[in-house]
């Protein structure tokens, strides 16, 4: 399969829509007369370090598509409202338009990746309580790390919104934890990013997958995440496949 239009007999309606934005793994359009809603198409393309390394795999979209959604609908339940509002065909997802905060909110459980290599440890140390990072959105800035009071003081967000986005990155992790616990995976680490609607309301946005998040099987320590594209360990689809699989027969899930 290669990358479908969004265009499919269950969405005639997107046939005249605008895009709005283009990612390195998602197409954002807008939805002619739906002013407070976006279209994101989910892409197959794969990139890592700031897109110097890019890759892909057939139907990527449509896993991430739908672990996605799993994702958001099991957050819902727990009560953690995001973006999310319906699935739209293979590889399209129905959100509540926001406007993104420029910050990327990490969360740690397990010490591994950037945060391993700037302190000097080693990966898998089981941290005392959930590490909470900002980095600052910025591309051309490789997306520094920034310290509460850079994120005040420079006016990227507001104190209370800092404290927000904690609570709610905090209230993330511990659905996480439980749900991929639930499937046999530990969550080392994953990254969120949040939005306001026009109405003022925080929301978390964007998507969780496996390509924000860290993975590892909780049997065999295998890892089921983007580190297997970053560091060329081979069978990214299976692995991404693998985890789907597992939520969908997790049931409980809308
Ligand atoms: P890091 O260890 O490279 O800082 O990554 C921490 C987590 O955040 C990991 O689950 C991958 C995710 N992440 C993104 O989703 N996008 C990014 O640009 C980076 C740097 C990390
Ligand atoms: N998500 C970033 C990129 O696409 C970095 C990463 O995940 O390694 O380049």
């Amino acid at each position: 399969m290669t990358n479908s239009p969004i265009n499919t007999p269950s969405s005639p309606s997107f046939a005249s829509t605008h895009l709005i934005y283009e990612g390195k793994a998602k197409k954002i359009f807008e939805i002619p007369g739906e002013p407070h809603h976006v279209l994101m198409e989910f892409k197959d393309s794969l990139t890592a370090f700031n897109a110097q390394k890019k890759g892909s795999f057939e139907s990527k979209g449509v896993i991430n598509r739908d672990i996605a959604a799993l994702i958001f609908k099991e957050l819902a339940a727990q009560g953690v409202p995001s973006h999310f509002i319906e699935n739209i065909g293979e590889r399209g997802m129905k959100a509540q338009k926001v406007e993104i905060i420029p910050l990327e909110v990490v969360v740690r459980n397990i010490l591994a990746g950037s945060t391993a290599k700037k302190m000097g440890r080693e990966e898998g140390e089981k941290l005392a309580r959930p590490l909470v990072e900002f980095y600052y959105k910025k591309d051309e800035l490789n997306d520094p790390f920034v310290s509460d009071d850079q994120i005040i003081i420079f006016q990227i967000a507001e104190a209370q919104t800092l404290v927000d986005l904690k609570r709610l990155a905090l209230e993330i992790n511990t659905v996480l934890i439980q749900l991929f616990q639930s499937i046999g995976i530990e969550l080392v680490d994953f990254k969120v990013e949040f939005g306001r609607t026009q109405a003022g309301e925080l929301l978390l946005a964007d998507e969780i997958t496996p390509d924000c998040c860290r993975l590892w099987d909780l049997k065999t320590g295998e890892k089921m995440d983007k580190d297997r594209f970053r560091r060329d360990l081979g069978g990214v689809d299976q692995y991404y496949q693998e985890v789907l699989k597992r939520l969908l027969k997790r049931g409980g899930l809308a």
